[in-house]
């Protein structure tokens, strides 16, 4: 594995992420055809190491389209219009899957979820009753805008014992970062994405039905065509990819998984986890509050005192210490920021950006901190980083 510990530039937002050098080598490889033998073999090894990602016995679709596409291809291929969908809708992801489901025909039901908070499982539970002709209940497993986790073990235990409802879990920026096991916990559908904890560029959504949703696709009767899966599945089942394969990342994914097939996938977890432990303490110590009341691992967003505007903290951080995070959306504009834990991430990126972070906002606020306060904070976060390495 190449050694990369210096760093100019930290992408540090919940996703696109930064990119492994190992990975970044296989991306830049002479392009080779999709119908080769060479490109078949890699192929087969990515499409049976993505089952253990997905922990499924299902296959796993991979499909060269942003995370969105795979949110599509979800639901066209599950899908009648004039059906019932219930939508839980907790930040900007909820209401694009809301949205697309009512651009096919649904007739979606609902479930607001103030910001900042996660689903209540009795909601969930009261909607289904109401609405027993539900065909299709939508949640992201992280609300990206929020840096909420849903309680998606326990939604699919109530779903898991209607025999014609299926739940579809948006785990775009969930998968590879913490545990969704996909076949445990009874997921009818999952949409991953290639920029997140899969460390790549842009650009791949990876997708899987359970048995049960299957059982839906061929009556199915939304319009679809790039994304009909069944294309897709009978290709995977020939070797191939129905159209052709995004060669570079699938390489490139390849060798995220052998990665993760060498240290396992609870090594990946863990990564993240401490990561996001680490963010969220010396973040309050900073005097940041959490946001989200059920916090993801992926990502992490802390809200900003209201002397200061979370954008010019985003900005600045980028301009003058040459790190991205992210700022917030629509009514959170502002008022938060959020920080990634996905990615190939060094221990040192996390130290600089809570240096930065607290040098920008004295930037903005002198008040903030002292200067020595900050650096004692800096060298207590770094060696309690190190002790938990
Ligand atoms: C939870 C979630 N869902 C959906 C998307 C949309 O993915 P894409 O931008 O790859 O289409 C994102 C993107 O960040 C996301 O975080």
């Amino acid at each position: 594995m190449a050694s990369d510990d210096s760093f100019s530039y930290s992408l540090l937002a919940p996703g696109p992420v930064n990119i492994h050098p190992d990975v970044r080598q296989a991306l830049s490889l002479p392009m080779i055809h999709h119908r080769t033998p060479e490109f078949d073999k890699i192929l087969k090894k990515v499409l049976q190491g993505m089952k253990t990602v997905f922990q499924t016995a299902q296959d796993v679709y991979m499909l060269t389209s942003t995370g969105s596409g795979g949110m599509e291809a979800l639901l066209v291929n599950l899908m009648s219009p004039g059906e019932k969908v219930l939508a839980i809708v907790s930040g900007k992801f909820g209401e694009r899957w809301a949205e697309m489901a009512k651009v096919f025909g649904a007739e979606v039901i609902t479930y607001n979820v103030p910001w900042g908070e996660a689903a209540e499982i009795s909601e969930v539970q009261n909607l289904l009753r109401q609405h027993p002709d539900t065909k299709l209940v939508l949640c992201q497993a992280c609300e990206t805008s929020t840096a909420v986790a849903h309680p998606i073990r326990e939604i699919a235990e109530v779903i898991h014992k209607l025999p014609n409802t299926l739940f579809l879990v948006d785990a775009i920026t969930a998968l590879g970062a913490y545990p969704l096991p996909m076949d445990e916990w009874h997921i009818d559908g999952i949409v991953a994405g290639s920029q997140k904890a899969f460390m790549l560029p842009t650009g791949m959504s990876f997708v899987s039905l359970s048995a049960k949703a299957w059982q839906h696709v061929e009556n199915a009767k939304c319009p679809r065509f790039y994304f009909d899966l069944r294309k897709e599945k009978k290709a995977n089942s020939a070797g191939e990819t129905f159209y052709s394969s995004n060669v570079a990342v699938i390489r490139g994914l390849a060798v995220v998984l052998d990665m993760i097939e060498q240290r396992g996938l609870n090594a990946l977890f863990h990564d993240i986890q401490r990561r996001a432990e680490f963010t969220r303490k010396w973040g309050q110590k900073l005097g940041l509050k959490l946001y989200a009341k059920s916090p993801s691992d992926s990502v992490t967003a802390l809200m900003m005192p209201t002397t200061i505007d979370g954008q010019k903290v985003r900005l600045h951080l980028e301009e003058k210490y040459n790190i991205t995070i992210m700022g917030g959306q629509d009514q959170a504009k502002g008022k938060i920021i959020r920080i990634g834990h996905m990615g190939y991430i060094r221990d040192a990126e996390m130290v600089h950006l809570l240096e930065s972070l607290g040098k920008t906002l004295q930037h903005f606020d002198p008040h903030f901190i002292s200067d020595a306060d900050l650096i004692k904070l800096v060298a207590d976060a770094k060696a309690d980083l190190e002790k938990h390495s």
